[in-house]
């Protein structure tokens, strides 16, 4: 079973992508768990570019969604939401229409801050537009605040941070493997 994971900081030193990190640390023999690399590299959504020739960028991202069993799906929160490169990469992959790669898959999300509120607002939307878009998140979002205390030299440093992550994967790896076997 694979996993595969978004991320909506592209910095370097993101701690969003700390967090991630720590993902394939929780997860059982047997499953695979990678962050894509490209969401930078998709151009601004536009449906004229979206059609049988669509951007090298697109179809790769868009066949890494087709190998994958489950998604995580991560988010800063950037004035009060998720951030643009997230939300384009979401509405290129709720297309085509009918055929979305993005159709039914299974998603944890996680919304991390440096503030106290753990990035509510945005992890609140991400739900919604996933959602929309036609993934299945899952029922419990987590949300990580004070992150700069809570992930720690590539550790998180919070037990209860920690199992409450652990919980998030266990059922998405639960929802993943339903997906496989149906
Ligand atoms: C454009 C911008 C808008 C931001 N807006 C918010 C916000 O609304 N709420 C919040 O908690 N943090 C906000 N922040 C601070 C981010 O939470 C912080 O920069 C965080 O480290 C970004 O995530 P990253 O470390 O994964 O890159 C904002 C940061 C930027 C650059």
């Amino acid at each position: 079973m694979k996993i595969l994971m978004l991320v909506g900081s592209l910095r370097a030193g993101s701690w969003t992508g700390e967090l991630v990190a720590t993902v394939p640390g929780l997860l059982p023999e047997g499953v695979r768990a990678e962050v894509y690399a490209g969401l930078g590299d998709l151009p601004h959504y536009d449906q004229d570019l979206d059609g049988d020739a669509a951007p090298a960028s697109v179809l790769a991202f868009r066949e890494a969604l087709g190998g994958a069993d489950a998604l995580v799906v991560a988010t800063p929160e950037y004035n009060g939401s998720i951030p643009g490169v997230l939300k384009n990469a979401i509405d290129w992959a709720s297309r085509p229409r009918g055929a979305a790669p993005i159709d039914g898959l299974p998603a944890a999300v996680l919304s991390v801050s440096p503030s106290p509120r753990g990035a509510q607002w945005a992890r609140e939307d991400l739900v919604k537009v996933l959602r929309v878009a036609g993934a299945q998140p899952l029922d419990d979002a987590l949300g990580v605040a004070t992150v700069h205390e809570t992930v720690v030299d590539g550790a998180i440093t919070d037990a209860d941070v920690e199992a409450a992550l652990r919980l998030l994967v266990g059922r998405l790896v639960d929802a993943g493997r339903e997906r496989v076997a149906a």
